[in-house]
């Protein structure tokens, strides 16, 4: 496995493998790896000839006073995890490497960006401008085939298919499943901030979802989210966000339809913001996410 520090090492790398006809899957992080990033790392060696992960700290998708500093870090036990995975390549910038003196660009998806996490009463839509410009600088270094994300950050993977669509970028935009810990908490590297106490408290998020979607088989969408947001109160936690959406424009679900709905959370317990989501489908009634 090698580690490329530098832009231009990976354009170099990039030009050799077009010459050989290899096909590149593109794994994007933020290092601190935990087992929602082996799931596409594993999907990535499985498909494709060569895997490339990316693990960059992306300053601009924070917002002030947000955890960009206190951000968990261990690169040396992220490198040792990816080896054992099969990645062939880490690409590791420095922050001036991917935004040098001079940097003004933005790439920005209007509206889906406004809602849940993008909406100003949550890390609002700079949030997103953050993702997107730094998801398209990976794709345009790296040129990837595949790229992978999870479905645990269900709004940032509507938007990036958004914006590679919409910018023509020939890789193919693969979401997975989220994985979740024994007790359902989603994988995340923030749960890592989480006191024993906050860590028990936090499963409330993922039975306040389940809630909801057993709610809602039997009475309706208004009920299920009641009895979700009910659901996190009783564990002590004020939701920033507990709505239903269409997971495919965003816009808010009535639930009378066939079409599935995204059930989306944002809260934090103990100052630590966790999202999750789950995916209902109505005509079956069957979740298709777990
Ligand atoms: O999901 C993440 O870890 C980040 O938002 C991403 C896609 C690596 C961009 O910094």
């Amino acid at each position: 496995m090698k580690v490329l520090r530098d832009p231009s090492e990976m354009h170099t790398l990039r030009d050799a493998l077009r010459g050989q006809d290899k096909t590149v899957g593109l794994v994007p992080t933020m290092g601190y790896l935990h087992e929602g990033h082996n799931s596409l790392l594993k999907a990535a060696r499985e498909e494709c000839d060569v895997v490339v992960m990316s693990l960059f700290v992306n300053p601009t998708q924070f917002r002030p006073g947000e955890d960009l500093s206190t951000y968990p870090r261990d690169e040396e036990r992220d490198l040792a995890i990816a080896e054992s995975s099969g990645v062939d390549y880490v690409y590791a910038p420095q922050p001036d490497g991917i935004y040098p003196a001079g940097f003004a660009t933005k790439v920005e998806v209007e509206g889906l960006t406004e809602v849940l996490c993008g909406s100003e009463t949550s890390r609002g839509p700079g949030h997103f401008a953050g993702v997107t410009t730094i998801v398209a600088k990976l794709l345009n270094a790296v040129d990837p085939d595949y790229a992978y994300f999870g479905q645990k950050d269900a709004q940032q993977a509507t938007v990036i298919r958004r914006m590679a669509e919409d910018l023509e970028f020939r890789t193919e935009i693969v979401i997975l499943p989220t994985v979740r810990e024994r007790d359902g908490l989603a994988m995340s590297s923030r749960n890592a901030y989480l006191s024993p106490e906050a860590r028990e408290r936090a499963t409330a998020i993922w039975s306040s979802l389940l809630e909801t979607e057993s709610v809602f088989a039997e009475d309706g969408l208004d009920a299920a989210l009641e009895a979700g947001r009910r659901r996190l109160e009783q564990a002590g936690i004020t939701p920033e966000y507990f709505e239903a959406r269409y997971p495919g424009t965003l816009d808010p679900a009535d639930g009378n339809g066939p079409d599935p709905i995204l059930v989306a959370v944002a809260a934090k317990v103990d100052g630590t913001r966790l999202i999750d989501n789950i995916l209902i489908e109505p005509k079956s009634l069957k979740r298709s996410d777990r």
